[in-house]
């Protein structure tokens, strides 16, 4: 059976007489146990901050999603990051981070991971097997994400990860791009796989939601002491949102996937672009790696544009009529932004032009072309 049939059917309560569809949403602190001596049994939730059965529905999506073992969530994407990070390092341990990390990700590594006398070494996403001799003694955690933010550079994720076993190194992924959909991780091997559920599965640019999957229950357990020990909670509303987005996300990431390709295929060709970054345009630097892992696209992309001034670029997304300007993807509205003043970069992603980033909703594409076709005079 195909994801999207099991979406629609798993996680739901079993039908009774005139049950609801879905799960009803718990709200809840304090559960309430019959027995004292009940209280204190480690086989069942204690307390609000532990979950609710719509979490646990969520749960089993995303563990099938990601051919993983157990998951975890957090109150963001970027929180899911961070809490995968925090299981997997102690003080006086070592991260290696790929370059082309998610920017927030990137300064918790600079700030709090140095505060707490971890230290961390970015590479270049394209390093493959070469990520070996970076590996020190003290390495436990190699910290992936494909196609990276803003750049779209992948990673031979086997090779990386092969490398990273022979010396038992842990290998986290944030895997938001592909929503899990058009990526599997932990079937090339890598062991934990991060998403922001805020894009694809909320799906409507009102819920901030993170899901950590595991590829085996021994490291489901430390994230999940990691969770205990922090705090994170979160809310079963929210929890029911992605849940409810998960019934349509193949259907509406489709729909976005194709909008991309279409426009990226389109705007490659077009005078005022010097390089479009997707990979699945067969122009793309990492375009094999893509055919050799993922089954298809996403929603969002990067163009470069020919040489011109920053104020143009700002009258080129200015003049856009159906592309909003904000931060995110994968809701059902388009966007756009200038992505230089974030392109901080240690050792890799130099262009020779300004760097725009596009993320499709689910407007027909026809028309976000005709939009962007109108706006494009602004660059001259
Ligand atoms: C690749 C990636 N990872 C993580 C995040 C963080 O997600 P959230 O906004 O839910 O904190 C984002 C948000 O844009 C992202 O693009």
């Amino acid at each position: 059976m195909k994801d999207e049939t099991k979406f629609i059917h798993m996680g739901r309560p079993k039908a009774g007489l005139g049950t609801p569809v879905n799960r009803e949403i718990t709200r809840a602190s304090t559960l309430l146990f019959e027995k004292a001596e009940d209280l204190y049994r480690a086989d069942v939730r204690g307390y609000g901050r532990h979950g609710s059965a719509v979490h646990d529905d969520l749960a089993k999506i995303f563990i099938e999603l990601e051919r993983g073992a157990a998951c975890e969530f957090a109150p963001s994407g970027l929180a899911a990051c961070t809490l995968a990070i925090m299981a997997c390092v102690k003080s006086g341990d070592h991260v290696l981070m790929t370059d082309n990390s998610y920017g927030p990700v990137r300064y918790f590594a600079d700030t709090f991971l140095k505060q707490m006398g971890v230290t961390t070494t970015r590479f270049d996403p394209r390093i493959g097997a070469g990520i070996s001799d970076l590996i020190q003694d003290n390495t436990t955690l190699i910290w992936l994400e494909a196609p990276g933010s803003l750049t779209f550079e992948l990673h031979d994720l086997p090779a990386i990860a092969k490398a990273a076993k022979a010396k038992g190194v842990i290998t986290a992924i944030d895997n938001t791009w592909s929503g899990g959909i058009t990526l599997k991780p932990l079937t090339h091997g890598i062991d934990i796989s991060v998403h922001a559920a805020t894009k694809y599965f909320g799906g409507h640019s009102d819920v901030l939601f993170g899901a950590g999957i595991c590829a085996n229950e021994k490291l489901g357990k430390r994230v999940t002491a990691s969770r205990k020990q922090i705090g994170h909670h979160t809310s079963p509303d929210d929890a029911y949102q992605i849940l409810r987005g998960a019934r349509s996300v193949y259907m509406r990431f489709a729909h976005a996937e194709a909008s991309a390709l279409s426009l990226a295929t389109w705007l490659e060709g077009r005078d005022e672009v010097l390089e479009v970054l997707h990979p699945a345009l067969t122009s793309h630097p990492d375009h094999d790696i893509w055919a050799r892992d993922f089954t298809g696209g996403a929603c969002l992309f990067g163009v470069v544009l020919k040489p011109v001034s920053e104020a143009k670029v700002l009258a080129f997304i200015n003049a856009l009529k159906l592309f909003g300007i904000g931060y995110s993807y994968g809701g059902f509205e388009s966007l756009c932004i200038q992505c230089d003043p974030q392109l901080n970069r240690k050792v890799s992603a130099k262009f020779d032009g300004p760097l725009i980033r596009f993320a499709c909703g689910l407007e027909d594409a026809g028309d976000l072309k005709a939009d962007i076709e109108q706006a494009l005079p602004r660059l001259k």
